[in-house]
């Protein structure tokens, strides 16, 4: 059984691109292989923790190897018990609004709590920094409001290059893209946007499953 996991990073519900275009690919996935599990992880809904206070210790106290007080475990734990979400999934799938040419904050904030020493990463002098994550494959799928093909657009895309940054730097190599965009653009614009990039989520769910 495959465990997929979609990490939801719009408020905008059921009008979100990057959300639709998710749902379509997934939908396929499950259709083509019916013993799917499907894990919804809706960061918006989620109460992140603030990374602060005994949670910040924790992670100093870990990096130098300092035993952690209860309440900086305690702390820990709530962060590993999030970061488990990612282990246990084989498929990954981000729906990632482009936001200020970068991620969500939401995103950025799921990011910045769950990416740690011993829990996403491992570091050794011999081997330096190693991803924990194995054998996943990740799909993101990134809607922007105008249209980032042109060369020059893409000098200001810190979201697609970010994402694959941070995913690499945890593990997963094999991601794959799907791009919804000039979504802003007038509803015309925007339907046909849909439409191709759900023409595409549906190959890409062929070629997957
Ligand atoms: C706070 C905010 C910042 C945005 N910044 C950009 C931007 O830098 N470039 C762009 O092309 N679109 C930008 N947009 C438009 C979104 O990328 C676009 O509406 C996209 O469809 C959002 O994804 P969603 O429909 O899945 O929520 C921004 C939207 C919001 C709400």
């Amino acid at each position: 059984m495959t465990t997929l996991l979609h990490i939801e990073c719009s408020p905008r519900k059921q009008r979100s691109a990057s959300l639709e275009i998710a749902r379509q690919f997934i939908a396929r996935y499950q259709h083509n292989a019916p013993d799917t599990r499907v894990v919804t992880l809706d960061l918006w809904a989620l109460d992140l923790p603030e990374f602060d206070g005994p949670i910040m210790e924790a992670k100093y106290a870990g990096l130098s190897g300092t035993a952690l007080t209860e309440e900086q475990a305690a702390a820990w734990d709530a962060l590993r018990s999030l970061a488990t979400h990612l282990h246990q999934a084989d498929l990954l799938v981000f729906s990632v609004p482009l936001w200020n040419f970068a991620l969500p904050y939401k995103l950025k904030h799921f990011i910045d709590v769950v990416s740690q020493k011993g829990v996403l990463f491992e570091f050794s002098p011999e081997h330096g920094l190693r991803g924990l994550l194995h054998d996943k494959t990740a799909v993101n799928v990134y809607a922007r409001g105008m249209d980032f093909s042109a060369p020059d657009a893409q000098a200001m895309d810190f979201q697609k290059p970010y994402m694959e940054a941070w995913l690499g730097f945890i593990g997963v190599t094999d991601v794959h893209s799907l791009y919804v965009e000039k979504t802003i653009l007038g509803p015309e614009v925007d339907q046909a946007s849909r439409q191709a990039a759900t023409e595409q989520a549906l190959a890409l769910a062929d070629r997957l499953a």
